[in-house]
């Protein structure tokens, strides 16, 4: 199909695209709040989990590692940290406050600059102590750069973050 159809199909029904986008708008925010984490990504509802990060960490989360190769996957990584969990971070506190989220960013490439080249984001929240007492009441996510949550368990990371080095600062595994 070419540009300039494409263009015309869109313009005639402006009125249904509309509608299209709104009832998407709708069912992607119902969707998201009462769900519970069940591992893949989805609630026990079968909606979507949102990131455990917003959108805008950007604008007022705090660099805590700069980027670096990656030891545990190919490409650039960078961390970040919420203003609750910032400076405990810095300060290898352990445990981290209640309410510390965590982002690692992954890019392709060799540079943390472009967010083009984003690959991936894992994200750890410290929650309520209760959460998941054998390992410290982290919440754990893999979350893709549409931020689409690709996973939402433990499972897939705990291996790792579990090597002494990384219990000694409740489970933070990037070196200064
Ligand atoms: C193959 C081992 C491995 C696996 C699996 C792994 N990690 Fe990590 N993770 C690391 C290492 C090593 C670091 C230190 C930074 C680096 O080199 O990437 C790290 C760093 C992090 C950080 C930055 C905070 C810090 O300093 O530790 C977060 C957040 C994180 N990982 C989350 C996750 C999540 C969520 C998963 C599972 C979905 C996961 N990791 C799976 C090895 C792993």
């Amino acid at each position: 199909m070419t540009l300039r159809s494409w263009r015309i199909q869109v313009a005639r029904p402006p009125h249904r695209v509309m509608l299209l986008v709104g009832a998407i708008l709708v069912l992607s925010v119902g969707a998201v709040t009462c769900s519970v984490p069940t591992g893949d990504g989805m609630g026990d509802n079968g909606n979507a989990i949102d990131p455990v990060f917003p959108a805008n960490y950007r604008e007022t989360f705090t660099e805590v590692r700069d980027c670096r190769f990656s030891s545990s996957h190919p490409g650039m990584i960078r961390v970040l940290v919420n203003d609750i969990g910032a400076s405990a971070y810095l300060n290898d506190q352990n445990p981290l406050p209640v309410g510390s989220i965590i982002v690692k960013e992954t890019f392709e490439g060799t540079t943390c600059e472009n967010t083009n080249e984003l690959s991936l984001w894992s994200a750890m929240r410290k929650e309520a102590a209760g959460f998941d007492p054998v390992d410290a009441d982290w919440y754990w996510q893999d979350v893709l750069p549409d931020r689409t949550v690709l996973n939402d368990t433990k499972a897939r990371c705990i291996a790792c973050h579990q090597v002494d080095a990384c219990l000694a600062r409740d489970y933070m595994c990037t070196t200064p």
